[in-house]
């Protein structure tokens, strides 16, 4: 009877902390635009207080980064947008969980950026003052300056613009270190459903370049864009399912992950990869999301089982894998597709684009001198 008091009193102490530490941890959650002090060195940013729409967003003054250390400070030419820039304002409990339980901590929008080196930390080696570079920032490249690590940056090549190299940071390495899990050969054949978003447009391109015989998944409107940057076959997938389809595939790199597991299985060959890159863009929301992620895990948990294989993947900032874009962009044989490029300013209207899911390749942020009035 004793233990049984015990345990019961020690549940409900457990719980009743648990419950104060919510609490607390809810109301002392807050962000920097909560404290309004004086700028010392302010810069034009985008940035958001609160989680929800495009909407929240806002262009004001910030105070302008500081390179410490290993940082970079660059003066941002141009940026895009992410699926991630996206998801990370949106009020859903798992951003709440993760990156602050009642406002967003970070106030700071946009990874890819690309720029001029404006001062450098004192542990910084590989970069000096006047250079141009490009790669993933870590405070937000929607703004007029940005500081990264050393690590997460490249020398942009001189042919190529600042906007080009923007639009290749993440959405590049997703497709390359995607398709490297598919283990591609030359020859074979390889589907990208979703296959004119960010990703997808570089994925072909980066799939026909490794020899493969590429089928692109798209919509209507699409057909032509993906045949242009490469496609041997394409499949308007408003008048027909794919998995559907007699044809066979050695790796799908899966963008939308809108199909099931066993109508998957159904198309790859006996030994096939599906590269479960993503869920189909911003467009997909809250009940749809979820139950695509879960599918997805439960596919490559499965896949244990059988020769075809699933596979997750999370995509990492690797400069060996930057420059070998780079390197492809400079020689002509990768070429960004950018649907439109807007001013920091009309930003919010940028990510109302980006959150629909079908804009044609990326969208592009431009920093220009008049943003600073
Ligand atoms: N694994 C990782 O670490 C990692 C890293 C970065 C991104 N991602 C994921 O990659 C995915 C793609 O990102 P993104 O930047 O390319 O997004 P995006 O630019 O918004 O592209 C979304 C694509 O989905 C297509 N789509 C929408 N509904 C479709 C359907 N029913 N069937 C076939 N295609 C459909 C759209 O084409 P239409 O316009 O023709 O409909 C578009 O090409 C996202 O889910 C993102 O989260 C994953």
């Amino acid at each position: 009877m004793k233990i049984r008091r015990v345990i019961r009193w020690s549940v409900v102490a457990i719980l009743v902390a648990l419950i104060g530490w919510i609490f607390i941890a809810y109301w002392t959650s807050t962000n920097d635009c909560d404290h309004k002090i004086a700028l010392v060195n302010p810069m034009k940013a985008i940035r958001y207080c609160e989680y929800g729409s495009p909407d929240v967003l806002r262009f004001e003054d910030v105070e302008k980064p500081v390179p410490t250390e290993h940082l970079v400070l660059i003066k941002v030419r141009a940026a895009s947008l992410n699926a991630i820039d996206a998801y990370l304002i949106r009020d859903t409990w798992l951003v709440r969980l993760f990156f602050g339980l009642r406002k967003p901590k970070k106030t700071g929008l946009g990874r890819d950026v690309a720029g001029q080196v404006e001062a450098v930390g004192k542990d910084v080696t590989q970069f000096k003052p006047g250079d141009e570079v490009f790669g993933i920032s870590r405070t937000g490249s929607l703004a007029e300056y940005a500081v990264t690590p050393e690590r997460a940056l490249v020398i942009k090549p001189p042919n190529i613009s600042f906007e080009q190299a923007a639009s290749l940071p993440l959405a590049g390495l997703t497709a390359l270190q995607g398709l490297r899990q598919g283990n591609i050969q030359p020859g074979q054949k390889v589907l990208i459903n979703g296959a004119t978003g960010g990703v997808g447009t570089f994925a072909v391109q980066i799939a026909k370049s490794l020899g493969a015989e590429v089928t692109a998944v798209c919509s209507t409107r699409n057909l032509d864009l993906v045949r242009s940057i490469g496609a041997d076959h394409v499949i308007d997938y408003t008048k027909e399912d794919f998995t559907k389809s007699d044809q066979h595939y050695d790796v799908i790199f899966d963008n939308v992950a809108n199909h099931s597991f066993a109508e998957r299985r159904r198309i790859l060959n006996p030994k096939g990869i599906c590269v479960l890159a993503g869920m189909g863009g911003a467009k997909t929301k809250g009940r749809e999301a979820i139950p695509r992620i879960i599918a997805n895990f439960t596919a490559r948990g499965l896949s244990s089982f059988i020769d075809q294989k699933f596979v997750i993947y999370v995509t990492r900032m690797s400069k060996p894998d930057l420059e070998m874009l780079a390197g492809l962009l400079e020689a002509g044989k990768l070429k960004p597709v950018i649907e439109q490029t807007y001013r920091l300013n009309d930003a919010r209207e940028a990510l109302r684009r980006f959150d629909q899911g079908h804009a044609q390749g990326k969208l592009i942020v431009t920093v220009e001198q008049d943003n600073k009035s």
